[in-house]
Formats: structure tokens, C-alpha cells, sequence
């Protein structure tokens, strides 16, 4: 029999999202406030090992999927090392990162090597001052040179992940579509989500997907589609091109009923939910020695205590930690 792990509401857990570090080469609005420092010590990072070692166990309780995230992961030193090693778990079929491209251009070709298939970047403005203001100073030209490193480096597909934000870059939907399609890239549009403060304050621009979609509706021939390994969003295709529009409304309409996964912060503790705070500690079990056998009854126990649903919506202020911690 083939090894799972399902929750009470009968979910089945196949995808584990790990941030490997909480800090931030930028400081986007909705995620970290400006200077802020007040970070996870690195020696309470959980090491590779560590990590190599939780995600064994995961793999074989039925994961199957692992993206690394942040944070931003190619701020701690030699990812392509990790991701080489999780790669080569053998029930490992799925390996992804979620990445604000920065260093891109950098390590685009050593994470393809390490096995990394597909890649996610954070990108929420085309216009160089808008994107300098939204990420706390961060570069356009850079992170648009990083995408262009990840095509060449054969990284399939790219996901452009933009935060739609009223007032703030909801004009340029259009343009990032036309991008996307100019680059083949597959372009997935986000609600504000009320994590920490900063994540409150930008909602206070949240926008309705669902009025965007019916915005897109007039300029573009839109028709259902799917994406295989497919998440929340839910997509449309724009008709005699390849590119596909998928939407993420966690505030609109919630999607946790297929929620599939759960995630590993940098400093070793497993979140049920990204918003709820359910988790449970693995670093100091991990540093006292736990059987693998001890780690993997601890994970059951774990996603046995998965919350049904966040709550966004209905307690928008309960969520104090920032978005950098457990990874979008
Ligand atoms: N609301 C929505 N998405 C957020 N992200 C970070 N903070 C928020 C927030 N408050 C997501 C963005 C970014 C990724 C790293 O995390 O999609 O691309
Ligand atoms: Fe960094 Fe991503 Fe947070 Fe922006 S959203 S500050 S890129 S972790």
C-alpha cells in the first residue's frame, strides 16, 4: 500500500513547503516593514541535514512535493546544495522554488542543475520607481535579468506571482498579461492577505479578483484552463496563446477544502496552516535525537492537528507573524 498522510477532514498531505531562512534581500510593503531585523538566529536555522532529514520522513508518508521558499531562499548559502540532496530523495517527484529573482542570474543554472524544474517569482510592477517602492528598493532591471537567466537555464514553467494591490499596481494587470505572454511565462494574481501588520495595512488596497477577472474578460479572450501541479489558483487560458491567468483569492473564496500541504519554517517548526498558528516544534526533537520512526509519528500526530480553515476573513488580526516566515 502506497504511504499517506490525511488529515481529519480527509485532505491528503503531498506537498511541503520549506522556508529556508526568514531574511529578505527586499522589503515588500505587504510582507516586512521597512528595517526591519528582528530575525531567526542562524543557529537556529534548522542545517541541511536537518532539513534533508524532515523531508525524508515526509517522503515517506506520501510527499511527494517540495518547494523551498522564504524568506528569500537564495539568500542562504548554498541552496543548490540542498536542493540537490531533497532532489535525491527517491519519492521525491517534485521539486519548485518560489524566489523574488534578485539572484537569479547568479544561481539559475546551478539550481537547474540540482534538480530544481520550476520556479515562481514574486513581481508586482513593471514600472522600475513602482517596483523600487513596493519591494523597499529593490532593482526591476535585475530581477527581469533573473527571469530572462531562468529561461536560459531551461526552468519550465515560470510562474510571474503579482499581489494585486488597488491604487498601487492594479493598472498594470494588463501589462504584466501582455509581458507574460511576449515571455511565455504563466502569470498568477494574488490578494492581500492580512499577515502581520504589514500584510493588514496593504489590505487595506485588496481588490476582488473576481472584479479583475471580469476586467481581463473585456480586453481578452479568456477560456477555462488547468495547470498540471496546479495549487489554489484557479486558471484561465487567454484563447490561441499559450498563456494561462491563474487567480489565488484566499479572501474572495477560499480554497483550504484541497488544501495539501503544510510548512517547515527556517527554524524547524511545522505550520498546519498558513493562517492559523498550529504548529508543532521539530528543531529541538531533532537536536535530542528523535528515531525516524519517533520524527515520523510526531508528523502524523502533526497533520492530525491540522486546522479546517484559515480565517482571514472572519479574524483578520490573529495573524502576527509576517508572510517571510513560513513563505507565501
Ligand atoms: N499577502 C499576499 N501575498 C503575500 N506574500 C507575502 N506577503 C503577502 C501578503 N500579505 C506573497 C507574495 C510574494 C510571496 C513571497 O509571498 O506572493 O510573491
Ligand atoms: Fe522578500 Fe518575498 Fe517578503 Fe518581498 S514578499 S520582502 S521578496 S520575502
Amino acid at each position: 500500500m502506497e504511504p499517506s498522510l490525511t488529515d481529519p477532514f480527509n485532505r491528503k498531505i503531498e506537498y511541503v513547503r520549506v522556508s529556508v531562512t526568514d531574511r529578505c534581500d527586499l522589503r515588500c510593503t505587504y510582507c516586512l516593514p521597512p528595517g526591519y531585523h528582528d530575525f531567526v538566529e542562524p543557529e537556529q536555522w534548522l542545517t541541511f541535514d536537518e532539513i534533508e532529514r524532515v523531508i525524508r520522513a515526509f517522503t515517506e508518508l506520501g510527499v511527494y512535493r517540495v518547494r523551498l521558499t522564504g524568506g528569500e531562499p537564495l539568500t542562504r548559502h548554498h541552496l543548490p546544495e540542498l536542493a540537490a540532496r531533497l532532489n535525491a530523495l527517491p519519492n521525491l517527484q517534485d521539486l519548485s522554488l518560489s524566489t523574488n529573482g534578485v539572484q537569479l542570474r547568479k544561481q539559475a543554472g546551478a539550481l537547474s542543475q540540482a534538480g530544481v524544474k520550476r520556479i515562481n517569482v514574486s513581481l508586482d510592477s513593471l514600472q522600475p520607481e513602482r517596483f523600487a517602492n513596493i519591494t523597499g528598493g529593490g532593482k526591476l532591471a535585475k530581477v527581469l535579468d533573473g527571469l530572462a537567466a531562468a529561461s536560459e537555464a531551461g526552468l519550465h514553467p515560470v510562474k510571474i506571482n503579482m499581489v494585486v494591490m488597488n491604487g498601487v499596481n492594479d493598472d498594470e494587470i494588463e501589462d504584466m498579461v501582455r509581458y507574460c505572454l511576449e515571455q511565455d511565462f504563466t502569470l498568477r494574481l494574488i490578494e492581500t492577505m492580512p499577515m502581520g501588520d504589514t500584510g493588514r495595512a496593504a489590505s487595506s488596497h485588496y481588490l476582488d479578483l473576481e472584479v479583475v477577472r471580469r476586467r481581463l474578460e473585456k480586453r481578452f479572450d479568456l477560456v477555462a484552463a488547468v495547470m498540471p501541479g496546479g495549487g489554489p489558483a484557479r486558471y484561465v487560458q487567454v484563447a490561441g496563446t499559450a498563456l494561462r491567468i491563474g487567480f489565488i483569492t484566499p479572501i474572495s473564496r477560499h480554497f483550504c477544502e484541497t488544501c495539501n500541504r503544510v510548512r517547515l519554517s527556517a527554524d524547524g517548526a511545522l505550520y498546519l496552516c498558513l493562517g492559523q498558528d498550529e504548529k508543532v516544534e521539530l528543531r529541538a526533537l531533532l537536536r535530542e535525537g528523535i528515531s525516524d520512526e519517533g520524527l515520523k509519528g510526531t508528523i502524523r500526530a502533526a497533520v492530525a492537528r491540522k486546522p479546517e480553515k484559515h480565517e482571514f476573513r472572519e479574524q483578520p488580526r490573529k495573524i502576527v507573524r509576517f508572510m517571510s516566515r513560513t513563505g507565501g
